[in-house]
Order: C-alpha cells, then sequence, then structure tokens
C-alpha cells in the first residue's frame, strides 16, 4: 500500500522549509532540472553518518575544495585524506572513502553507478548509503531509515516495540510512504522532519506536516518514543601516551595500522589500552608525566590516557615511530584523542 497522501504534505512542507546544505540541491532547482552531483551525495552521507549536519559542512566544504572529482579523490595520497578528515572520528569511513573512490576510478571510469546495486556492490557502501545516494542523487524510489526517520516513525504510528528491534517494524511504514516520484526530496524531508520538528525532546508538533495523522500524538505518547533498549555502561580503558620531540624539534609520531580503531591515522606512539596502563615507551628516555590526562570516549569504552613527555637526542634512534619536521606536522591532523594529548603536551614542549 502506497500512502502518497501523507508524502505529499510532507513534500509540501519541504518546498517551503527544505534546510540548506553545500552538497544540497533545493526543491525548486530540483524541479527545474538541476540533478545533485552523485560524488557530493556520497561524499555528505559518508561524513553525516553518527555525525551532525553541523559538524560535518566544514569537512565537506574542505574534501570538496580539494578533491572536487572522485577522481581527484582516488589520486590523493592516503595520509593526506586521513588527515583531513582528523576529528570526524570513525576512521574506517575515512579509509573505505579512498578505497571506493579508487573502485570507481579504476573499475568504473569515475562515474558513480547509478543504480541501488551497483552501489551496494562498492566497498564502505551499505543499504542506508545506496538508499540514499539512489533516492537524493537519481531519485530511485528507495527509502533511506537513519535515526531521524526511526524516531518520525515510531511516532507517526505509535511504535512502542524498543530499538533497535523496530527497525524492520519502522522499514515497513517507511518503505509503504515512500513515494514514486520526488524520491530524493522525499527522502531529504523526512529527515529533515526529524531534524528541525520531530526532535527527539519538546518535538514541535503544533507546526509539524504531519500534526494530524500522528498516532503517538493522538496517544499522548511522543515523549516516549522511540523506546530504546537500555545500552550496557561503557567501561574506562587506561593507556599512555609518549609525546616526544627530538632536539631539532621534530616530533616523534607513527601512523597507526590500517586495522584496529583509529586505523591508518597519525598518532603518540603509546601502550595497549587496557584495564591499567602498561609502561612500553617507544625510547628510553627521561619521560615526564604530565598532571593532567587525556579523556576521550569512543564507541564501545571510555579511554583515559597518561602523557609522558620527553626531549629526545638528535642521535636518537626510537624502536617505534618516525620523525616529522616541525614545519610539517600539522596537529590538525591528528584525531581527537591525539589531538587533546598534543595540546596538554605542547605547552612543555614548545621551547623547541
Ligand atoms: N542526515 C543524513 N543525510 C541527510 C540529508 N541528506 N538531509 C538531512 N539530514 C540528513
Amino acid at each position: 500500500m502506497r500512502e502518497t497522501g501523507l508524502g505529499g504534505e510532507l513534500l509540501a512542507w519541504y518546498d517551503l522549509h527544505a534546510r540548506g546544505m553545500p552538497w544540497r540541491v533545493m526543491p525548486a532547482d530540483r524541479a527545474a532540472g538541476v540533478q545533485p552531483d552523485p560524488y557530493r551525495i556520497w561524499m555528505s552521507e559518508v561524513m553525516l553518518q553518527q555525525t551532525t549536519v553541523a559538524a560535518v559542512k566544514e569537512y565537506f566544504l574542505r574534501f570538496t575544495n580539494r578533491w572536487p572529482t572522485v577522481s581527484d579523490l582516488a589520486n590523493a595520497a592516503d595520509a593526506d585524506v586521513m588527515g583531513e578528515w582528523a576529528g570526524l572520528g570513525y576512521y574506517a569511513r575515512a579509509r573505505n572513502l579512498l578505497k571506493c573512490a579508487r573502485v570507481i576510478a579504476a573499475e568504473h571510469g569515475g562515474v558513480f553507478p547509478n543504480t541501488y546495486d551497483g552501489l551496494i556492490a562498492l566497498p564502505g557502501i551499505g543499504p542506508y548509503t545506496a538508499s540514499a545516494i539512489s533516492s537524493i542523487a537519481y531519485d530511485l524510489p528507495e527509502t533511506v531509515l537513519d535515526g531521524n526517520v526511526e524516531r518520525v516513525m515510531s511516532r507517526l504510528y505509535d511504535i512502542h516495540t524498543p530499538l533497535p528491534a523496530a527497525k524492520p517494524e519502522l522499514m515497513t511504514h517507511a518503505v509503504a510512504l515512500t513515494p514514486q516520484q520526488r524520491a530524493g526530496d522525499y527522502a531529504q524531508a523526512v529527515m529533515d522532519l526529524g531534524a528541525t520538528i520531530c526532535t527527539p525532546k519538546s518535538p514541535a508538533c503544533g507546526i509539524c506536516p504531519w500534526r494530524d495523522p500522528c498516532k503517538a500524538r493522538v496517544a499522548g505518547t511522543t515523549a516516549e518514543l522511540p523506546k530504546k533498549t537500555p545500552k550496557k555502561p561503557k567501561p574506562t580503558r587506561y593507556g599512555i601516551a609518549y609525546v616526544a620531540r627530538r632536539a631539532d624539534g621534530a616530533w616523534l609520531l607513527e601512523t597507526r595500522p590500517d586495522k584496529g580503531l583509529l586505523g591508518g591515522m597519525l598518532g603518540w606512539p603509546g601502550s595497549e589500552w587496557n584495564e591499567a596502563p602498561v609502561e612500553d615507551d617507544p625510547i628510553s628516555a627521561d619521560w615526564q608525566t604530565l598532571n593532567s590526562e587525556a579523556r576521550h570516549t569512543f564507541t564501545h569504552f571510555h579511554l583515559i590516557l597518561e602523557i609522558r613527555t620527553a626531549v629526545l637526542p638528535i642521535e636518537a634512534k626510537p624502536a617505534r615511530g618516525d620523525f616529522m619536521p616541525a614545519p610539517q606536522f600539522r596537529p590538525s591532523d591528528l584525531p581527537t584523542v591525539m589531538r587533546k594529548a598534543y595540546d596538554l603536551a605542547a605547552e612543555t614542549l614548545r621551547h623547541l
């Protein structure tokens, strides 16, 4: 069953209230025949996973200015792409972004596939991203189900099954609502509705285009939806980061192995992250312990990093890491936890 009436009301709302975004073709331009660039839609959708629109905007602009086409990105050096991604988190996304760009350049002549099946076959593109590109870039009637859409559907149909178990049921409703026409505007409209009107706290039901059909509003259950299965509390892990400079000012850094947390990112040599910190310095030196720690929360645990600093002699030969000359080192290339360690350590190492 297709409930095109509801879709029509949402599209009419979107025509008036679509949010401007650097990658978005606004509904009036789309109606006039402007087609979105699938490269920009792909890039934005990968960045928007687990990340807010506000945080993504500047990264999106920097990436697309530096690499305007998928072929430009495919030709980029790994370290440059990982450095530009630093701070956005979930670094597997950046490694997959580059892998995907290289497959599109090498096997698809630099042209994005224009079908769901073609898209989902690419590295790093799962069902959500394939649906988002299919609908937003090509107007194919595919359905996106992100956190915003889950919240909107759970309220519209007053679904009390907790997430994530409710996903298939929510998807069924979302699919039934997806119109055959203007599927791209529609996908973005539901996400905008969730982000601006059907918000987690204090939704603006009074001005919602789906106010009348909303079952949770009628039942008075909006505030308690969507229900969520309680998450396990996060454990805390401990580690040590060794922030060292050579007497000529070069910094001792290492590129983390591709597999694992912060894979492929630049960082300070360090210990493993465990129940307690275990010393594992990259070179014997007069390490000084800072009296503050770098704290950071990852998806599955909190991390507390003790920080040791040292100045190393010119002839130092560390067992791990490479020296990077000071003019080459950009602290903005570091992932957030390593940047926090740098910010704390820089004070004591600045004199070099
Ligand atoms: N969140 C993820 N993708 C989005 C999009 N295309 N529009 C609005 N919010 C989004």
